[in-house]
């Protein structure tokens, strides 16, 4: 069974990730801002305080993993914050990108070291940031952050490439999260689709957008 670390384990699509992995045997290290006693009374190993738009934060992190050896690593941590041409709020989509561009990246170049030959690198992005897809606009901090996250997960496929270790941009579906006030499928239903994604994950199909249903999205 595999180590498995997920950043923003403790609530929503990422505790269903923790609570599934570590249900089918796989160690798991959660990673988060600040635990709940859901994620308490999951019995997994927690890393609490770390900020994954933080630089020292991040450092922290690997501090505490040292050289452990990492198999699957799942950057789920991410932010929308709603917004309207207008009004819009250069403060916040600057987060956003903080959050959901660069948070993935330097978690991901952080642990560098840990990963392996073999190793995977999940980075739950939305199909809200592929410019094909976009038929509706609106939601223009969080689109062109998942965008640029797109870009960075496509660099580190390349970066890793000659590692053996690949990366997968996955789309979690419209799920029933805080992040969309509970509306959309179940975050267990999601969860279980993106570790399928994951468990199909090779060096040959690297670099891939899908969706957690299976399908590959547009970029
Ligand atoms: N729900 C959907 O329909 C949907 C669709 C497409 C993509 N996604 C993506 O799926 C991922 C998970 O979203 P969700 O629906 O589960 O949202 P959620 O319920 O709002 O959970 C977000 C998680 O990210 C963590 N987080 C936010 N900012 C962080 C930071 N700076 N440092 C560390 N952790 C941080 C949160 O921790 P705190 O509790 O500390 O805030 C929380 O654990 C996100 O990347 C999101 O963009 C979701």
């Amino acid at each position: 069974m595999a180590t498995v670390l997920v950043t923003g384990c403790n609530r929503g699509i990422g505790l269903q990730l923790v609570t599934q992995l570590h249900a089918r045997g796989d160690t798991v290290i959660g990673v988060c801002r600040q635990p709940g006693d859901e994620l308490a009374g999951l019995g997994i190993r927690v890393i609490a305080g770390i900020d994954v738009a933080d630089g020292a934060s991040v450092a922290e992190l690997k501090a505490s993993l040292g050289s452990e050896p990492i198999d699957v690593l799942i950057n789920n941590a991410g932010i929308l914050r709603r917004d309207t041409f207008g009004e819009l709020d250069y403060e916040e989509m600057l987060l956003q990108y903080e959050v959901n561009a660069l948070g993935p990246l330097r978690v991901t170049e952080a642990l560098a070291d840990n990963l392996k030959a073999g190793s995977k690198v999940a980075i739950v992005t939305s199909r809200v940031g592929s410019i094909d897809d976009n038929s509706s606009g609106g939601n223009w901090g969080y689109r062109a952050s998942k965008t640029a996250v797109n870009m960075i997960g496509t660099n580190l496929m390349h970066e890793f490439k000659p590692r053996g270790i690949a990366v997968a941009l996955l789309h979690p579906g419209f799920v029933a999260t805080d992040m969309t006030d509970r509306h959309g499928v179940s975050p267990e239903v999601s969860a279980r689709g993106l570790i399928e994604r994951i468990d199909e994950l090779s060096i040959e199909n690297s670099g891939g957008f899908w969706h957690a249903e299976g399908y590959k999205l547009p970029w």
